[in-house]
């Protein structure tokens, strides 16, 4: 079954260049999964999923950028998720590469990162770089 991944209103940090490199990383994530409703070859959709992987590693050191310009106090908390993903998104392409799991258990635990970690520690980062002058 389709994993329907669109980007909606809630997902929004209030920040205009996190937001927009969120759509893109969202975009890089349904690109996945539409290879996976169309069965394509698993070389193509590795190829998709090292994508993911070097434009997530961008998108959080660019974030980390943000934070470490506005002096935010849970920078260190923050950037530690961020590596804890990298590890486990790679953990995971592996398992996926050596057929210990299917595709769309990848799509589902990228996906469900994104939700989790956007509704959470990116609102918070996002509301104070609001507050900053
Ligand atoms: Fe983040």
């Amino acid at each position: 079954m389709a994993i329907d991944i669109q980007w909606c209103k809630k997902f929004g940090v209030g920040h205009t260049d996190v937001d927009r490199e969120h759509q893109l990383f969202l975009d890089l994530i349904r690109n996945v999964s539409e290879a996976l409703d169309r069965q394509e070859p698993k070389d193509w959709c590795l190829r998709l999923l090292r994508e993911v992987e070097k434009y997530v590693d961008f998108h959080f050191f660019s974030e980390e950028n943000l934070m470490l310009k506005s002096g935010y106090p849970e920078y260190l908390e923050h950037q530690k998720k961020h590596a804890e993903f990298l590890v486990s998104l790679s953990e995971r392409v592996q398992a996926y590469a050596s057929d210990r799991i299917n595709l769309e258990a990848v799509v589902v635990f990228l996906f469900d990162w994104f939700v989790m970690h956007s509704a959470q520690m990116d609102k918070k980062l996002g509301k104070f770089l609001k507050e900053q002058p």
